[in-house]
């Protein structure tokens, strides 16, 4: 059996977690959220009509911040069509999905929405269709607390408290043709400055990310954060990134290293803002939101899209089915934003339900877990403290996409009770043993360990076949005299917890 070594150095600090690294993001896109987190008159829905079957799954997962209401979707939002008494709400096109937008869910029922799951609002204001005035508008309806015309008119339609986001995003994906009002990287980034510089005059303390490239294989990309940064830099506090991966060609060997992309595509963008703060000779970094990662099958056509030219309400849209080995794709892409925590502040998996996500519903039915939700749930929930870089001694393989590449990836996290080691083995015929030193840890035994592999790396979860996959134990994890020892199945993840 092929063996690895890894050692962890107490001092290797790469940042404190903040927990905000293991957000979410909800848009209006297919049933993500009708039919998805709000289905009136499904048995478990209360009385805002959200179902708390999925309420119990989102607290389960453990998502923290959650981005709202895009996506495409903000580029075409209005969201004064989303407030007040809902029979009186308009029902509108949505342009970026082709979709018919009701209102029936607005800003302040998701707001209660995440009241329900103990998560965080992340909000994006439209600078697509609409501009500055909009996005002040907005902001005084969420968080004025009371005695203008929005915040009076929030009091009014049922919210006494104001919501008091923090984060808000400065448009979406403005560099992508496909974007409603999609804009040159100057055009934005002069837009994203003023927005923000009067967003900040109403409330400097809110924290502002620009929009950086929609995904590192754009044209533009690195030049586009550059200018805009160029524009925006003392205005903002991040900057985001997006990266979805998939399997192609057959190709899984390149498929699992997939977090190679990933860790370039965050040097890229901190070299290039640092580039640009240093030019500016500016105190500040700017950090990283990585508010749209994930596993999605784009390039695949989906037989199951109800996506035609009839404008219709809710239809089946981007619902990938997950596998295994998308799994331990997601858990290792976790391993990296961890890995580089100093700089990325925030991320969202992108979605939460139904859409390219962790949770799956049934009208009328039932809600499940995907693979992917696994290594989401378990990291969220072990990861405690600090984020510690390991060194990692390991044999490595050959990918066509990225070269050489190593066959473990892992991160550790500890604080004064716990600790928690989060491996992959890219391998795809090797069983793994690995010797983790965590000496410097002061951990005595193991609370937890647990690995998701199977002998069929493409099984999933279905309606007819929803637990086909889930966590098993780590057989044989032992810790003796301050060396954890581990067998990695061939294409796994595993988390193993220590006190
Ligand atoms: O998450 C699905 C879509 O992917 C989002 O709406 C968009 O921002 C990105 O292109």
């Amino acid at each position: 059996m092929t063996k690895a070594r890894i050692s962890i150095d107490r001092e290797a600090v790469v940042a404190p977690i903040n927990r905000r690294i293991f957000g979410s993001f909800v848009e209006h896109l297919g049933r993500c959220v009708y039919d998805g987190i709000y289905e009136p008159g499904h048995p478990t829905a209360n009385e805002d009509g959200f179902r708390m079957d999925v309420v119990e799954l989102v607290r389960e997962l453990g998502s923290t911040t959650i981005r709202y209401p895009g996506g495409n979707f903000v580029s075409g939002f209005r969201w004064e069509d989303s407030v007040g008494p809902r029979e009186k709400r308009p029902v509108r096109r949505d342009l970026a999905w082709h979709a018919l937008e009701t209102n029936q869910v607005g800003v302040d029922e998701f707001a209660r929405w995440l009241k329900l799951t103990g998560s965080e609002l992340m909000m994006a204001v439209n600078l697509g269709t609409r501009g500055i005035e909009a996005a002040l508008d907005l902001l005084e309806y969420c968080n004025h607390p009371s005695g203008t015309a929005l915040s009076d008119q929030r009091i009014a339609n049922g919210t006494p408290e104001p919501h008091d986001i923090r984060m808000w995003c400065l448009g979406n994906e403005m560099d992508g043709p496909w974007q409603t009002g999609y804009m040159t990287a100057d055009d934005y980034g002069k837009l994203a400055a003023r927005t923000a510089q009067a967003m900040k005059a109403a409330d400097k303390s809110l924290e502002l990310v620009v929009c950086g490239s929609s995904g590192s294989s754009m044209p533009t990309f690195g030049d586009w954060e550059r200018t805009v940064l160029e524009h925006s830099y003392e205005h903002v506090d991040y900057i985001s990134c997006h990266a979805y991966y998939q399997e192609r060609g057959g190709d899984l060997d390149s498929y699992l290293a997939s977090s190679v992309d990933m860790q370039y595509f965050i040097e890229t963008v901190v070299a290039t803002a640092d580039h640009v703060g240093n030019k500016l000779k500016s105190k500040k970094k700017i950090k990283l939101s990585f508010d749209e990662w994930n596993i999605w099958y784009l390039d695949e056509h989906r037989e199951s899209d109800e996506v035609n030219d009839e404008w219709r309400y809710a239809p089946r849209q981007l619902e990938d089915v997950y596998s295994v080995a998308d799994a331990v794709v997601l858990g290792n892409l976790m391993i990296t934003l961890l890995k580089n925590h100093d700089r990325v502040a925030s991320a969202s998996l992108a979605q939460l339900v139904n859409v390219i996500a962790p949770i799956m519903t049934e009208p009328g039915g039932d809600a499940w877990r995907q693979t992917t939700f696994f290594p989401f749930s378990v990291t969220s929930r072990l990861a405690r403290g600090e984020v510690l870089k390991p060194r990692i001694d390991a044999g490595t393989y050959e990918t066509a996409v990225y070269g050489t590449v190593s066959l473990v990836d892992a991160v550790a996290t500890t604080d004064e009770e716990s600790s928690a080691v989060f491996l992959v083995n890219r391998s795809r015929t090797e069983s793994l043993s690995v010797t983790v030193d965590v000496t410097e840890l002061g951990a005595d035994r193991i609370t937890e360990a647990v690995t998701l592999w199977d002998d069929d790396v493409y099984a999933k979860n279905t309606l007819q076949d929803q637990n086909r996959v889930g966590l098993k134990q780590l057989e044989g994890a032992v810790l003796d005299g301050g060396v954890l020892t581990v067998t990695l199945p061939p294409v796994s993840w595993s988390a193993i917890a220590l006190a």
